[in-house]
C-alpha cells in the first residue's frame, strides 16, 4: 500500500496553491482546495528515478528518446488500449502550451474555436489571447449529470470560419468521463463540418468507481481528425516538471503543428521530466489505482457529509478527475460574495464562474488531499453555511 495519508509541507517551495494562497487561508491551517495539483507525495519509484538522474550531475538538453517513447506508448497501450504507434509524438512543456499551439496551427485570427463550458479556464484563454473567437457550446445539466448539446454543436460548427473544437475528456470541472457514443456523436458533427478536434486528455487516468476512459483517437473514424493531448503530470503529480505528450496521426495536421512548434522553439523533454515519466509509466500503475481509490473515498465522504449536514448544496457525481463540482447557488450569494464569505472560514475554492458563465454559483473542490485535511475543510464549510443563517 502506498501512503495517501501523510501531509507534505510545501511551504517555501513557490507552490502556487500554498505560497500564493489568499491571506486568510494562509493562517487558517486549512489546505487550499484550489489549483489542480495533489497534496499527496509523488510515488517513491519516481522520487528514486529523479534522485538517480540528479546523481548523474549533468542536467542537459534532452529529447524524446526510444526509452521515453516506449514508456509513454506502453502506458497508452496497457492502460487505455490505444496503439499510438502510427502517430507523431510532439513533446511540449505542458498541455496548456499545446492548446495555444493548436489554436495557432489550425486557425487564423478571427476564426471561431468551440469550447464546452463550464470548462478549464485555459481553454478560453488559449482562444482569446491568440485573437480567435470563442464559440460556446454549453454543456447542459440534467439532474446532476452534464451532457453535450449536439443540436447546438451542429449549429455552432456549421459556419466555415469555425475551425477547431477544444474537447476536455475527462471533463474538468464537471467530472464527466465521456462515453464512446458521446464522443462519436461529437466527432461526427465536427468531421461533417470540417472542424479539427483537440482532445485534452490530461485527466485520462483519474477514473472513479469503474469509469472507463475512451481515447478520442480510438473512436471509430476519428484518429485522422484529432490531436490527442496527454501528460503524466496530472496523474502522477509532476506538474512542476513541465512536460506533455501530444499525438497526431494526420500528416497535414502534424506538419501544421510542427511548423508552429518550430517557429516558437521547444520540442525538448525536460531532463527530470524524462526520468520521472519513464518511472511513472513503467512502474507506477498500482500507485494510480490507489490514488483513484483515495480520491473516490474523499468524494464519498464529501457527498455524504453534504447530504447529511448541508442538504441545500448539491454535489455533482464524480466519474473522473480529482475535482468535485459543488452547486452552492442555494446560498443566495453572487460569485464574489461567495468567495469572500468562504475565505473568512479559511476555505479557498476555484470559483465556478472562472470556468464560464454557466459555472456561476458553483465551487470546484480539489479532492487530492489526505482525508484528515478534508474533514477539517468539511467542518469549516458547515460553519460557513451556518453563519449565513444567523
Ligand atoms: C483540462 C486540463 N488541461 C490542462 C491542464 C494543465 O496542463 P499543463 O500543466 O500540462 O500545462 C489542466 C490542469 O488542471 C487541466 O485540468
Amino acid at each position: 500500500m502506498y501512503d495517501f495519508k501523510t501531509s507534505i509541507d510545501r511551504t517555501g517551495t513557490g507552490a502556487i496553491k500554498i505560497d500564493f494562497a489568499p491571506e486568510p487561508v494562509k493562517g487558517s491551517g486549512l489546505v487550499p482546495l484550489t489549483i489542480a495539483d495533489q497534496e499527496f507525495a509523488v510515488a517513491p519509484e519516481i522520487v528514486e528515478a529523479v534522485k538517480k538522474a540528479a546523481d548523474r550531475r549533468v542536467f542537459g538538453y534532452t529529447y524524446a528518446d526510444p526509452e521515453y517513447k516506449d514508456a509513454v506508448l506502453g502506458w497508452m497501450k496497457r492502460r487505455h488500449n490505444w496503439d499510438a504507434e502510427g502517430f507523431r509524438l510532439f513533446a511540449t512543456n505542458g498541455v496548456v502550451p499545446a492548446l495555444a499551439l493548436a489554436v495557432l496551427a489550425f486557425t487564423q485570427p478571427g476564426d471561431g474555436v468551440v469550447i464546452q463550458s463550464p470548462v478549464y479556464m485555459q481553454f478560453a484563454h488559449a482562444v482569446r489571447s491568440n485573437g480567435r473567437r470563442i464559440v460556446e457550446n454549453r454543456l447542459v445539466e440534467h439532474n446532476g449529470r452534464y451532457e453535450m448539446d449536439y443540436a447546438d454543436l451542429e449549429e455552432k460548427t456549421r459556419p466555415d470560419d469555425v475551425k477547431l473544437l477544444l474537447l476536455c475528456s475527462p471533463h474538468n470541472p464537471v467530472g464527466r468521463v465521456w462515453t464512446e457514443d458521446e464522443l462519436k456523436r461529437l466527432g461526427d458533427i465536427c468531421v461533417r463540418n470540417n472542424v479539427v478536434i483537440v482532445a485534452d486528455e490530461i485527466h485520462n487516468d483519474l477514473l472513479m468507481n469503474g469509469a472507463q476512459h475512451t481515447v478520442f483517437a480510438n473512436v471509430p473514424g476519428m484518429a485522422d481528425h484529432a490531436v490527442i493531448c496527454t501528460a503524466a503530470s496530472k496523474t502522477f503529480n509532476l506538474a512542476g516538471l513541465g512536460c506533455s505528450n501530444i499525438f497526431i496521426k494526420n500528416e497535414e495536421l502534424a506538419e501544421k503543428f510542427h511548423a508552429v512548434c518550430d517557429k516558437l522553439g521547444g520540442g525538448l523533454v525536460p531532463y527530470f521530466a524524462r526520468a520521472a515519466t519513464i518511472a511513472a509509466y513503467n512502474e507506477c500503475g498500482r500507485w494510480v489505482d490507489e490514488l483513484c481509490s483515495a480520491v473516490y473515498s474523499n468524494f464519498r465522504m464529501l457527498r455524504s457529509f453534504v447530504e447529511a449536514n448541508l442538504p441545500m448544496l448539491r454535489v455533482i457525481p464524480l466519474e473522473g478527475t480529482y475535482l468535485a463540482w459543488l452547486d452552492m447557488n442555494a446560498l443566495g450569494l453572487d460569485n464574489k460574495q461567495l468567495a469572500e464569505h468562504m475565505l473568512k472560514f479559511g476555505l479557498a475554492f476555484d470559483e465556478g464562474d472562472l470556468f464560464g458563465e454557466n459555472g456561476s454559483g458553483f465551487e470546484r473542490w480539489n479532492l487530492a488531499l489526505p482525508q484528515d485535511k478534508l474533514v477539517v475543510a468539511l467542518f469549516a464549510l458547515r460553519k460557513a453555511v451556518e453563519a449565513l443563517k444567523k
